[in-house]
């Protein structure tokens, strides 16, 4: 008689798999493990996954991975564009009323950055709006705080950012500055437009499978850096903007919306101001 037990079906391999996780596996990763593949088989028998489905799917992931290289991570953007980031970020930084809310790094953040003062330009010689950054960093009780890393990068008014632009070696529209006492950054640069995350890839077969557009709104990014409290990597995002509601990698928060125009219609200014007072969680 043959062994019924070494027979695996819709009825009895799910447990299977889930049985050879080693007793003595690390428990989160048996943790993760064990939901991940539950959820896998979960949703194999939910659409009833066709074998000629499952082989479009593995080419798929194959093609995902040959289309990376160190400047293009098609892993992070599907990770981006299904929202997984957002949530991956939603849970790790509740919401707290006193701190500035977070937001997608994206692919355009770069490690050395031009180290610039205060009334710097980010852009010299860039056509484009005028657009001047006033941000404060401080603490939850908007006390500034002094030594605060800021890097800040943004696309120009056609969407592209600088690694986009010609031979995309020459660092711009994007510095490193270091907060003073008051805790301020106060630079000019030209003001940045919506513009579609790249699409050239597997990923972006993904979206324009499901009728999705690939804009982004118009934003400015920034990185904040200070002893002794989290690091902030988030954006502000200029009000108005036709793909606020509509952002394809879901970043937006009503918190992190400015109304660039805000001083030029009260007379105070000639040119478009972004100024943001960023409060920092301490560790
Ligand atoms: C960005 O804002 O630069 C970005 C974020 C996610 C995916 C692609 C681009
Ligand atoms: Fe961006």
């Amino acid at each position: 008689m043959p062994d019924s037990h070494i027979t695996y079906s819709q009825d009895n391999l799910t447990q299977a798999v889930l049985d050879r996780i080693a007793p003595d596996t690390d428990p989160r990763l048996a943790e993760i493990m064990r939901s991940l593949l539950g959820h896998a088989h979960a949703f194999v028998r939910e659409v009833q996954l066709k074998p000629g489905e499952w082989e479009r799917a593995i080419a798929f992931l194959v093609e995902m991975g040959r289309f990376c290289d160190d400047k293009r991570n098609e892993w992070i953007m599907l990770s981006d564009v299904t929202g997984v980031t957002m949530l991956v970020d939603a849970i790790a930084h509740a919401s707290h009323e006193d701190v500035t809310e977070t937001t997608v790094l994206g692919p355009f953040h770069r490690e050395n950055p031009p180290l610039l003062g205060n009334g710097d330009n980010l852009s010299p010689g860039l056509e484009g709006e005028t657009l001047e950054l006033r941000v404060t960093v401080a603490d939850a009780e908007g006390r500034p705080i002094e030594g605060a890393q800021v890097d800040i990068w943004h696309a120009n008014g056609e969407g592209g950012y600088d690694s986009q632009i010609g031979d995309g070696e020459r660092h711009m529209m994007r510095g490193r500055f270091t907060t003073g006492a008051d805790g301020l950054v106060q630079c000019w640069t030209i003001n940045p437009s919506s513009y579609p995350v790249p699409h050239d890839g597997p990923m972006g077969r993904v979206l324009a499978s499901m009728g999705r557009s690939p804009m982004r709104p118009a934003h400015v990014h920034f990185w904040l850096k200070a002893p002794g409290y989290r690091d902030l990597i988030t954006h502000i995002f200029a009000d108005g903007d036709a793909y606020l509601h509509d952002d394809a990698v879901f970043g937006v928060k009503a918190s992190l919306v400015c109304d660039l125009e805000a001083r030029r219609r009260a007379g105070e200014s000639d040119h478009l101001v972004l100024e943001y007072e960023f409060r920092l969680p301490r560790v």
